[in-house]
C-alpha cells in the first residue's frame, strides 16, 4: 500500500503544519501531505507549503455563499489529491457535517487544551482566566460538534503563577508539535479504532 496521503488545513502560521513537514523529512511520520488548504489567502501556512514543494491551495469562503457549498468544495478537493486523512491544524472555520461524513473517522483536529476543557476560541485565555494549574492539547477525531470528537491524544502542561495567555501558549504549542505527528502516525499504521466516544490504541 502507497503512503498515507494528507490534506493539512489551516488558516495561519502553520507552525503544527511545519511540525508535520519536519516530522515526515525525519522519518517519524509515515506520510505524504497531498495537499495542504488554507482558507485564507495570506496563511503563512501557503507560504511553508510552496517553501517545500507542496500543493496547495487557497479555498476563499467568500466565493461559496449557499449553505454547504463550502463544504462541497472541500471534499471535492480531497478527493482531487486523493486524500486518506484531513488534518486541521489552526484551522478556524468550523467544518460542516456535509465534510465530516464524507470523512468520518478520517479527520483529525488538535486544539490547546485538556478537552473537554475550554473548547473553541483563545483556549489558552480560558484556561488562564479559570485558574486550572494545568492545560495542554488534544488530538481528536472531528465530528459535527466544536472540539467534541473521540479523544486520541493529550498531553499535560502546568500552568505557571505568572504565565500570560502568549507563554502558556508556546508551552503547549511545543507539546503540539510532537503529540500531533505522533497521532498521525498512530491512524498511519492503523491503530486507532473509535469505539463509541472512546478510541482504543492498539498494540504494535
Ligand atoms: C494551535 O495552538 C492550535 O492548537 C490552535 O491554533 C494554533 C495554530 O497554530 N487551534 C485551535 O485553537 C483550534 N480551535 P499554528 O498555525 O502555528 O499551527
Amino acid at each position: 500500500m502507497g503512503k498515507l496521503r494528507l490534506a493539512v488545513l489551516a488558516s495561519g502560521r502553520g507552525s503544527n503544519l511545519q511540525a508535520i513537514i519536519d516530522a515526515i523529512a525525519a522519518g517519524e511520520l509515515d506520510a505524504e501531505i497531498a495537499v495542504v488548504i488554507s482558507d485564507k489567502g495570506d496563511a503563512q501556512a501557503l507560504e511553508r507549503a510552496r517553501k517545500h514543494q507542496i500543493p496547495h491551495r487557497f479555498l476563499d469562503p467568500r466565493e461559496y455563499s449557499a449553505a454547504g457549498a463550502y463544504d462541497r468544495a472541500l471534499v471535492a478537493l480531497w478527493q482531487e489529491y486523493q486524500v486518506d486523512l484531513v488534518v486541521l491544524a489552526g484551522y478556524m472555520r468550523l467544518l460542516g457535517s456535509e465534510a465530516v461524513r464524507a470523512y468520518r473517522n478520517r479527520i483529525l483536529n488538535i486544539h490547546p487544551s485538556l478537552l473537554p476543557a475550554f473548547p473553541g476560541l483563545n483556549a489558552q485565555a480560558q484556561a488562564l482566566a479559570y485558574g486550572v494549574r494545568y492545560s495542554g492539547c488534544t488530538v481528536h477525531f472531528v465530528d459535527e460538534g466544536m472540539d467534541t470528537g473521540p479523544i486520541i491524544l493529550q498531553a499535560v502542561v502546568p500552568v505557571k503563577d505568572d504565565d500570560a495567555a502568549e507563554t502558556l501558549a508556546a508551552r503547549i504549542l511545543e507539546e503540539e508539535h510532537r503529540l500531533y505527528p505522533q497521532a498521525i502516525q498512530l491512524f498511519a499504521e492503523g491503530r486507532l479504532e473509535v469505539v463509541g466516544r472512546r478510541v482504543r490504541i492498539r498494540e504494535k
